[in-house]
């Protein structure tokens, strides 16, 4: 085995120091040893994005983006879609009721308003219902907070959604699946009880169980980094559904479907395609900062798409999507930058099909990716190693100026 050391250099010293490599990175704190003086900080990364920076140690989520691969706790994604529920994976990432007052904020948000808004808002506001959550290394009341907002996610998404439409909300009906019941808070109206198509709760499962985690990416960073001032974990997980909100992340699936409205026809392809090459716009639902490949999850959505339109019929804007990704495969400036179909891509069409709204699609990825935020952030908590996110900077402002008052400043 080669010496797992790196010999850096500091050519304006001399100095040469061994650093060691540990599960193929260097730690910062290591660099941060060379060059440093009683004047002078040592060595930091400059590393906008993250993009080549590990944030912390996982036994989470796998991914590998080369080849395309994605393991929940080591087992394959592709398998647990095929065979697995969603609470199953939940209880796998990891191993319920609305308060009336949460009804009543939700009531007091505009008839327009986006049910993401209305969604981090909702889960910021749980945190002032269970103020017991603030033990956050209490594991039975750490456990307690992580059934019940997994248990409550759809019943707020639900709501959001039912708000939009002025129709009143349903409850839980406990007799459910997971997905099932979420369909009927959903769609419930007159009827005794609702009798959801098991078609559809299967592509909700198969769907909710490709959304549930993945790794480090934005959303998830941002619980860990909300997280790791020990704040309660629906405060943290708020953050992460705000981030998630961003069409540059979950944003996304919405954001496909209204460029494929806007597309119209596959005639308007190439036109759209050049205008992406110039700049003017991306391609929503393509690219990924891991994924140099097909996104796994991608592959499987697909199929789903099938399964759902037999049920409510095909989705006109699936020919401009299937022609979109034919075209940008074969496309120099996608291959050559390696963009694939992400997650996003198609999962819209799933939901435009099952009868919900754009502006719902990111709730829809936010539901399920609640077990994989509170399963990194009890991570988080566990982790001895971790300490409260406060990255360093690059300082490009000016310095010690002399203060020059009001008066003088435009004489
Ligand atoms: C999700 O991280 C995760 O795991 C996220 C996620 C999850 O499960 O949590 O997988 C969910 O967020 C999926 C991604 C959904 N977002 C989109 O579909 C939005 C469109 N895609 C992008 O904006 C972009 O691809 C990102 C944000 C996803 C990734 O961006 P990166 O890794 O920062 O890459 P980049 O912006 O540096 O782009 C590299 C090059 C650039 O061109 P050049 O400057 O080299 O000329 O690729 C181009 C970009 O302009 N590019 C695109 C593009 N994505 C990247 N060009 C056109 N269309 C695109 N979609």
């Amino acid at each position: 085995m080669t010496d797992q050391t790196l010999t850096v250099r500091d050519n304006r010293t001399g100095e040469e120091y061994e650093l060691e490599i540990t599960d193929g990175t260097v730690r910062a704190s290591d660099l941060g040893k060379i060059g440093k003086t009683e004047d002078e900080p040592g060595i930091a990364v400059y590393d906008p994005g993250f993009t080549n920076t590990a944030s912390t140690r996982s036994s989470i989520t796998y991914i590998d983006g080369d080849k395309g691969i994605l393991e929940y706790r080591g087992y394959p994604i592709e398998q647990l879609a095929e065979s697995s529920t969603f609470l199953e994976v939940a209880y796998l990432l990891i191993h319920g009721f609305v308060h009336e007052n949460l009804k009543s904020l939700m009531q007091g948000f505009r008839y327009d308003a986006h049910p993401m808004g209305m969604l981090l808002s909702s889960v910021g506001a749980l945190s002032t219902f269970y103020p017991e959550a603030r033990a956050i290394t209490d594991e039975e009341v750490r456990h307690d907070q992580v059934v019940r907002l997994i248990a409550k996610m759809p019943t707020l998404g639900a709501w959001a959604f039912r708000h939009a439409q002025g129709k009143p909300y349903v409850y839980p009906d406990n007799d459910l699946s997971y997905t099932e019941n979420f369909l009927s808070m959903l769609f419930k109206m007159s009827e005794q009880k609702y009798d959801p198509d098991p078609r559809l709760s299967k592509a909700l499962e198969v769907l909710f169980i490709l959304h549930a985690d993945h790794e480090q990416n934005c959303s998830t960073n941002a619980v860990r980094s909300v997280g790791s001032s020990d704040v309660d974990p629906y405060s943290a997980v708020s953050a992460g559904i705000a981030a998630l909100y961003g069409p540059l992340h979950g944003g996304a699936n919405e954001a496909v479907l209204r460029m494929l409205k806007r597309i119209g026809s596959k005639d308007n392809i190439p036109s759209f395609i050049e205008g992406v090459k110039k700049g003017e716009e991306r391609l929503m639902g393509f690219g990924h900062r891991v994924y140099k490949n097909y996104d796994p999850r991608a592959k499987i959505i697909k199929k789903a798409v099938d399964d759902v339109f037999e049920v409510t019929g095909v989705n006109p804007l699936l020919e401009i999507a299937q022609e979109l990704e034919r075209i940008a495969l074969e496309d120099e400036y996608f291959v050559q930058r390696k963009l694939y179909p992400n997650v996003d891509f198609y999962s819209g069409l799933i939901y435009e099909a099952l009868q919900f709204p754009p502006e719902m699609f990111t709730v829809l990825f936010a539901i399920p990716r609640t077990a994989g935020w509170l399963a990194q952030w009890i991570e988080l908590v566990d982790d001895k190693e971790q300490k409260i996110a406060r990255p360093k900077q690059i300082y490009t402002g000016a310095r010690t100026l002399d203060f020059v008052p009001a008066e003088q400043r435009w004489a």
